[in-house]
């Protein structure tokens, strides 16, 4: 991202999240209304997971000029969330359920913001991934190991 980009992202953020657990609500509504089928992985009381999903979130978006600092961590997330069955694609739908979260709490919004947006938390869902891509191979390691024995 550009240094440009990653101020605007800030910026937003900031006018976004004024009120604490307000982004994470409207974040996992969005999510559910777009993948009804995700619901039950998660908790029936929300609140809790709503409070660790926005710390994560603004952690990361304070340290967006240095992310390469947090990919460890983010791989570790992304390793916890095969656990609960995220899937590659979900990760997709997450991230738009999360643009129209923001567009929704903006109080202004244009391309290049949502452009910003989209790329910033594509650098959030890319090394999740590839976290959960090495998590599912030390599976598969394991299981192959156990069938040799
Ligand atoms: C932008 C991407 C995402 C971020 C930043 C994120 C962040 C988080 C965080 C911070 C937690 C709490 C971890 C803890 O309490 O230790 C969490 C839990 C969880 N996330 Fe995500 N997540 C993302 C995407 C997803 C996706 C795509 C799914 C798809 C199913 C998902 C499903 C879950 C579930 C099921 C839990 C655990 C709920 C429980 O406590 O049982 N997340 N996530």
């Amino acid at each position: 991202m550009t240094p440009e980009a990653i101020v605007l992202v800030k910026t937003s953020y900031a006018a976004v999240a004024p009120r604490p657990g307000l982004l994470a609500a409207r974040f996992y509504h969005e999510l559910f209304i777009a993948a009804p089928g995700l619901r039950p992985l998660f908790p029936g009381d929300l609140t809790a997971l709503q409070g660790h999903f926005e710390a994560a979130l603004s952690l990361v978006i304070r340290n967006l000029d240095e992310i390469s600092a947090l990919r460890e961590p983010l791989r570790d997330l992304g390793a916890q969330h095969v656990h609960w069955g995220a899937r590659p694609e979900d990760y997709l739908t997450a991230r738009e359920a999360l643009v129209a979260a923001i567009r929704g709490l903006a109080p202004v919004w244009d391309d290049a913001l949502e452009g910003s947006w989209r790329r910033a938390i594509t650098g959030i869902i890319v090394p999740m991934l590839e976290g959960a891509a090495v998590q599912t191979a030390l599976v598969a390691e394991e299981l192959a190991a156990d069938q040799a024995k």
